[in-house]
């Protein structure tokens, strides 16, 4: 098992020296500050975001962002991980809009890669990040709390903020147990 450890206290992440590096140091981060997250800050990780790809382009995505204290109380309600939801100071809900989509998996596939780009972004702005996708059980919940339209699906929230701790780790498969070359039977050296 590969580990890799969160290392913005270390360098610095605004020195981070390839998109690579970012790939690989980023760490869910579940424990943030109260300091709120700077709307510049907000805007460039929305601006990430949209700038994903998506199949014809159809961006099938929206995006709710909260900072308000009584709703994201509310929200935290909504998950088993209530703990990380209350004490962010920035959460954003990710929906697909069903008007503007023309293939569910590939739009799913589509906003995920917005999701992946919001993480990166944050990280890179010195901000913790984590995708939270448990909520889904209570999405109808939250499309009330939220008071979003019939064609808005959740697909995710993300919990951002400056973290508390900077020292997270995690772990991958090796390459050897997830990729195969040219076909199935193949065995990587
Ligand atoms: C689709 C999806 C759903 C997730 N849902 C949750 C969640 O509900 N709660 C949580 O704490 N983390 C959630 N995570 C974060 C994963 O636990 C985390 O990415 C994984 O453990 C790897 O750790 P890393 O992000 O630090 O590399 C989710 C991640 C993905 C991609």
């Amino acid at each position: 098992m590969e580990v890799a450890t969160y290392n913005y206290s270390k360098k610095g992440v605004y020195n981070l020296n390839s998109i690579l590096e970012a790939i690989i140091s980023r760490r869910s981060i579940r424990n943030f500050t109260k300091k709120k997250v700077e709307d510049d800050k907000i805007n460039s990780i929305l601006k990430a975001a949209i700038w994903a790809p998506s199949g014809l382009n159809n961006q099938p995505w929206k995006f709710i962002v909260i900072e308000n204290e009584n709703t994201i109380q509310s929200l935290s309600k909504l998950t088993h991980y209530e703990k990380v939801v209350k004490n962010s100071p920035l959460l954003i809900a990710v929906f697909l809009d069903s008007d503007e989509s023309y293939n569910f998996v590939k739009d799913v596939q589509a906003i995920g890669a917005s999701i992946q780009n919001m993480l990166l972004a944050s990280f890179e702005m010195e901000l913790g990040s984590v995708w939270l996708g448990e909520i889904l059980n209570n999405k109808y919940e939250v499309h009330k709390l939220l008071d979003t339209p019939e064609n808005f699906e959740l697909m995710a929230i993300v919990a951002l903020g400056y973290p508390v701790n900077k020292e997270q780790k995690s772990t991958r498969k090796n390459l050897h147990e997830v990729v195969y070359y040219e076909h199935y039977q193949s065995k990587v050296v």
